[in-house]
C-alpha cells in the first residue's frame, strides 16, 4: 500500500486575520466543518488503498495536530521549521524500507476525491519504475507562487518531465502558459522511499547528512519521534522543489483534474465556498460581498467585490483583487 505523509507547516499570512502564526491555514475550517489538515487526513483514510499516515508538523503545533488529528496518530515533531524537503527527509527515513511515499501538503481544497485516487494510484506505479512523481494541475492563469511541469515523453499513465520549474517570473510564467506543454505543480509527490533519500544525498548532500543524524539522535515519546535538535536546526532551510525535483533527472507527472485549489487568499476561498459569507451579517445593494466573521454582526451596504473578515479585535477590509496584498499588512506580523 501507499504510505502518505501530510506535511503540516506554517504560513498562510494571506489569510490574516483568521490565519495566524498560532494557527496556520492547515488547521482552519476555510470551508465548512473540517479543517484542511482533517481534509488531508480523510483523503488518505482508506485502509485498502493507503497505510496509516506520517504527519510531520513543528513542535509548537502539537496540540493542534493532537486535537484535530485524534489520539493514534503517528506524528514527527521539528523542533524548528526548515522547509519541505528536510520535512520530507525525516519521514522518508521513518518510513517502512521499500514503501512508495504520498506527500500531500494540508494547504488545499480538492473537490474531487475519487480523482484524487485515480491520481495517487497511477503516480504510485510509476513511482515503482523509479519516477519522482508530481501532481499536474491544468495551468491556467501566469501565476508566480506554483511551480511549473513541463510534460515530455509519454508513460503509462502519465508523463516524463522535460523540466520542472519552481515559482518563475511573470514573463516565464506567460511563456509557459501560451506554449501550452506546462502544467501548475499541485504540491502533491510520489516516489519510492530509497530513491528520495538517494536524490536528496546527490543533490544536497549536507542537508542529507543532517536529517540523517537528527534521525539517528532522535527520541520516540509514544506516537511522537522529536529528530534531535542540534543537527536539524544547522540545515538550511529548502523546499523539495528547488532542492530536488528541478535536480532530478527522474521526475514525471500525471495529470490531476480534481477540482484543485490552494485556496493561497481570501478571494480563492470566496470561489471555493461559492461565494456564501458565513457569521452574522446582512450584505444590501452588494454583489460579490463575501463576510466571514466569528461574533459582531457586519452589514455592508452598496459595494462591489469587496471581502470583510473579522477575527477576535482585528478586522480585514480588502477588495477581492487586492486580496493577495494582504500578507503584506504589518499586522499579519504582530500576531
Ligand atoms: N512540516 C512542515 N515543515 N511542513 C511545511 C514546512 C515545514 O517546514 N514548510 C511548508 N510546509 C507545508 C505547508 O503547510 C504546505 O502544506 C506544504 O508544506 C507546501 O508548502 P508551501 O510553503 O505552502 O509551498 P508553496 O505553496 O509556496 O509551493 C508549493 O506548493 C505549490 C502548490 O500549492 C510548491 O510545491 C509549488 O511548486 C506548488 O505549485
Ligand atoms: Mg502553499
Amino acid at each position: 500500500s501507499i504510505q502518505p505523509v501530510i506535511l503540516c507547516g506554517g504560513g498562510g499570512t494571506r489569510l490574516w486575520p483568521r490565519s495566524r502564526a498560532s494557527k496556520p491555514k492547515p488547521f482552519l475550517a476555510l470551508l465548512g466543518g473540517r479543517t484542511l489538515f482533517q481534509k488531508a487526513l480523510d483523503r488518505v483514510a482508506d485502509p485498502e488503498h493507503f497505510a496509516a499516515p506520517l504527519v510531520v508538523a513543528g513542535e509548537a503545533h502539537l496540540p493542534l495536530v493532537r486535537e484535530q488529528g485524534g489520539g493514534g496518530l503517528a506524528i514527527i515533531a521539528e523542533p524548528v521549521g526548515r522547509n519541505t524537503a528536510p520535512a520530507i527527509a525525516l519521514a522518508a527515513h521513518r518510513a517502512p524500507e521499500g514503501s512508495v511515499l504520498l506527500v500531500c501538503p494540508s494547504d488545499h481544497h480538492i473537490g474531487d476525491e475519487q480523482a484524487f485516487r485515480e491520481a495517487a494510484e497511477a503516480a504510485a506505479k510509476l513511482a515503482r519504475d523509479g519516477y519522482l512523481v508530481s501532481f499536474g494541475i491544468e495551468a491556467v492563469s501566469p501565476h508566480t507562487g506554483y511551480g511549473y511541469l513541463k510534460r515530455g515523453a509519454r508513460l503509462p499513465g502519465g508523463y516524463a518531465l522535460e523540466a520542472f520549474v519552481e515559482k518563475p517570473d511573470l514573463e516565464t510564467a506567460k511563456g509557459f502558459l501560451s506554449d501550452g506543454r506546462y502544467s501548475w505543480n499541485g504540491g502533491i509527490f510520489v516516489f519510492g522511499r530509497e530513491r528520495f533519500l538517494e536524490e536528496l544525498q546527490a543533490h544536497r548532500p549536507v542537508m542529507a547528512r543532517l536529517c540523517e543524524a537528527a534521525v539517528s539522535e532522535g527520541e520516540t515519546e509514544g506516537q511522537v519521534f522529536r529528530p534531535a535538535q542540534s543537527p536539524f536546526a544547522r540545515i538550511e532551510g529548502e523546499s523539495i522543489d528547488y532542492a530536488v525535483m528541478e535536480n532530478t533527472t527522474r521526475a514525471a507527472m500525471v495529470p490531476a483534474a480534481m477540482g484543485w485549489s490552494d485556496i493561497g487568499d481570501w478571494k480563492a476561498v470566496r470561489e471555493a465556498r461559492g461565494g456564501a459569507s458565513s457569521g452574522p451579517h446582512e450584505l444590501h445593494d452588494s454583489t460579490g460581498v463575501m463576510v466571514d466573521t466569528d461574533g459582531p454582526r457586519v452589514s455592508v451596504v452598496g459595494l462591489d467585490d469587496v471581502i470583510v473578515v473579522v477575527d477576535g479585535n482585528d478586522i480585514l477590509v480588502t477588495s477581492a483583487s487586492s486580496a493577495q496584498d494582504v500578507g503584506d499588512l504589518d499586522g499579519v506580523k504582530r500576531t
